[in-house]
Formats: C-alpha cells, structure tokens, sequence
C-alpha cells in the first residue's frame, strides 16, 4: 500500500484531530466524511478538503472508496459501526473504549477475525513519551520486576458539564479510565485479575450531569503486582490543565514517578488564570501537529503503509473494555470481581 485513504466517522471535536493528521501526513489523505448531522459534515469537508459527505455510516462503508475508517463518535457508539465497516472489508481505528458492554466486545472481535481487517484502538497513553520511557526502562530491567503502579487520569469538570454532550452516557471510567487501565496494564506486564472499586456521585449531578464523579480502584493482576487506579471528572475547573495525569511504577530494584500535568516546562498568567498547556499531548508548531494525541493516529497510518503490528492490539483493546466492564460491576456490587475474559 502506497497511500492510506481515509474515511472518518464522527466529525466532532476528536473526529477534527484524526483528520488533522491524516491530511498532513505524507501517505495519507482523508477521502471521506461522515456525520449523522450533515452540517458538522459539510463543514469538516470544506474545512479538510474532502470529497465524499456521508450521514449514514452504512452507506459510508459500502459505497467510499476509503481504504480505512476511523471512528470517533461518542464512546457507546463504536461497536455497530465497527462491525458495518468490518463486513464492508475497511480496516479500522477506533477511538477509545473498543466498546462498553461484553456483547459488543465479542461481537466486535469475531467480526474483526471473520473479516480479516486490522484494526487499532486509540488508547494513545502508550505514546505517551513519559509512559513509554517508562516501559522501555522496565523492559530493560532497570526498576527490577514490576511490584506495584499507581495512576491517575481526572478531568475537570468543565469536560464533563460542557465538552460531551454525551458524559452521562458514557463516564470516567469509560473516557479515561480506558486509558489509565491500559496503561497500567502495559507497565505491568500482565491481565488484571480481579478489581475492587468505590464510586462516588452527586458533585456532577447536582450540576445537571448524571454520571459518577469518580471511580477509586484497586487492580490485582495475574503476575501478581497490584495497582491503584483514580478516575474523576470533578478537578476544579481553575486547575492549571484540563487532564491531571499522574503514573508511579514500583519495580524490585527500583521506581519511575510520572507527572505530566505539573512538568512547569511552560506556565502562561493572565489576570483570569495561571495554566499549563498541555503540550505534550497536542500542539501545533509552523503548520504542523504534534503530541503524543496524533503520534497515536499517524503510528496508525504508518502500521497500514509498512504492514508491521500496532502498538495496541485488538486483544489489548478488549481486555482494557472487559477489565473495565469488571470495575463497574465491582463499583455497583460494592465487593471485589474477577475479571471475566
Ligand atoms: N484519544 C483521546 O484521547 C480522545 C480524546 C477525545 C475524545 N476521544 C474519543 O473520541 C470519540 C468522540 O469524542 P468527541 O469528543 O469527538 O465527541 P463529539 O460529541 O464532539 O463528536 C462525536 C460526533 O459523532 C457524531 N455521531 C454520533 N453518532 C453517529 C452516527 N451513528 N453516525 C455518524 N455520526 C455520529 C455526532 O453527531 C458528533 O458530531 C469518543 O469515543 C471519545 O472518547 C478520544
């Protein structure tokens, strides 16, 4: 494959940063565009060049001459449109969670498998440069085995009560828990075994949003280590970024300390706020995009063009949804649940 045409699904704010980098990446070119809401889709079209407008998925996926799909609606929205796309034989990058129910998991996976499409979930922590310093220090042994991990991934509110539309629909656990657990994961070396979660609600609902406040979660796993995981969407709304991204590894012969949100590498006062941007997640430097948020999606261009495996594999991506799915029952039963896979 000389050149990967594109075809994204979702044209809301994340649908705009895949098509941002497939346009400036050398052997990509987003060929087509689809929105249940045909306005947002004309728009992107004009905004990015694109030739083909779509507002039915199905129709996307049988008639677009696009090689792959990427699919960025809102998070309880992937499964049925992998599985069209899938059938419709075009390869795909799916937003993260892979899906948020076990059905769709599975579902998804045989369709993936029946298919022979390759497929990539966006969980793009492992882009991460902290993180993946971190995996390459524990690969080579540096910190001993891994022991224990901590990680933290809050949003402020504002993400929760402006940015989705959908929060309530979705949660923490889904839009960022995805992310810290398989990250977790990762820098463990193993399968999460058994998870024991406390929620606690009422900050967002008294805001008009009717979803948990935060998820705290202790993650067993196979090998043996042990981890902490904190998810919220109820950081002050003045805090100096919108992500607070915290990860701590404990190996035998040694320990990584991650803080990607309070690095000071930059600090911008004005009379309304003191903030810290988050540079290395997204940034845009004489024309061009850069942070681990598009390393992610131009790796996934990058994987199609050379045929080498993703750096998330589909297993991976649906044992973070399994494992997360167990984090939930664990929050609603109060008790400790094993992960079924
Ligand atoms: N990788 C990351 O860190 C990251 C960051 C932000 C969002 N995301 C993920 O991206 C996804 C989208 O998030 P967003 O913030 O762009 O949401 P959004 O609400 O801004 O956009 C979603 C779009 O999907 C469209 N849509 C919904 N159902 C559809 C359907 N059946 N067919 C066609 N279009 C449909 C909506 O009209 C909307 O325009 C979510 O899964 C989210 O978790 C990932």
């Amino acid at each position: 494959m000389n050149q990967l045409r594109m075809g994204i699904v979702g044209a809301g704010i994340w649908g705009e940063t895949h098509a941002g980098i497939y346009n400036e990446h050398p052997l990509a070119k987003t060929v087509a565009i689809c929105d249940k809401d045909k306005a947002k889709a004309e728009a992107m079209a004009a905004a990015f060049g694109i030739g083909e407008v779509y507002t039915d998925y199905r129709e996307m996926a049988e008639k677009s001459s696009c090689d792959a799909i990427a699919i960025v609606t809102p998070d309880y929205l992937h499964a049925d449109i992998a599985i069209a796309c899938a059938n419709a034989k075009k390869h795909l990058l799916i937003e993260k969670p892979l899906a948020t129910t076990r059905d769709d998991v599975f579902n998804m996976m045989e369709a993936f498998r029946r298919n022979n499409v390759r497929v990539m979930v966006d969980l793009h922590n492992r882009w991460n440069p902290t993180i993946n310093t971190a995996k390459q220090a524990i690969d080579a042994g540096e910190l001993g085995a891994p022991y224990s991990g901590y990680g933290r991934l809050n949003d402020i509110k504002w993400v929760a009560t402006d940015m989705l539309s959908w929060a309530a629909q979705s949660s923490i656990l889904w839009f960022l828990g995805s992310h810290s657990l398989d990250t977790l994961r990762w820098l463990m070396g193993s399968e999460v075994e058994r998870v024991y979660s406390v929620a606690r609600e009422g900050v967002l609902k008294k805001l008009g949003v009717d979803v948990p406040d935060l998820y705290l979660t202790t993650l067993e796993f196979k090998n043996g280590c042990v981890a902490q995981m904190e998810n919220g969407w109820i950081t002050p709304n003045a805090n100096t970024c919108i992500n607070d991204i915290k990860f701590t590894v404990l190996g035998t012969d040694g320990m990584i300390n991650i803080d990607c949100s309070s690095h000071n590498m930059i600090q911008q006062v004005t009379d309304k706020k003191v903030i810290t941007p988050d540079i290395i997640v997204r940034n845009r430097i004489d024309g061009h995009v850069k942070g681990f948020a598009y390393e992610s999606i131009r790796s996934f261009v990058d994987r199609m063009i050379d045929g080498k495996p993703f750096l998330v594999s589909t297993e991976d991506a649906a044992n973070t949804s399994l494992a997360l799915l167990a984090v939930l029952e664990s929050a609603a039963k109060r008790e400790p649940v094993t992960v079924r896979y």
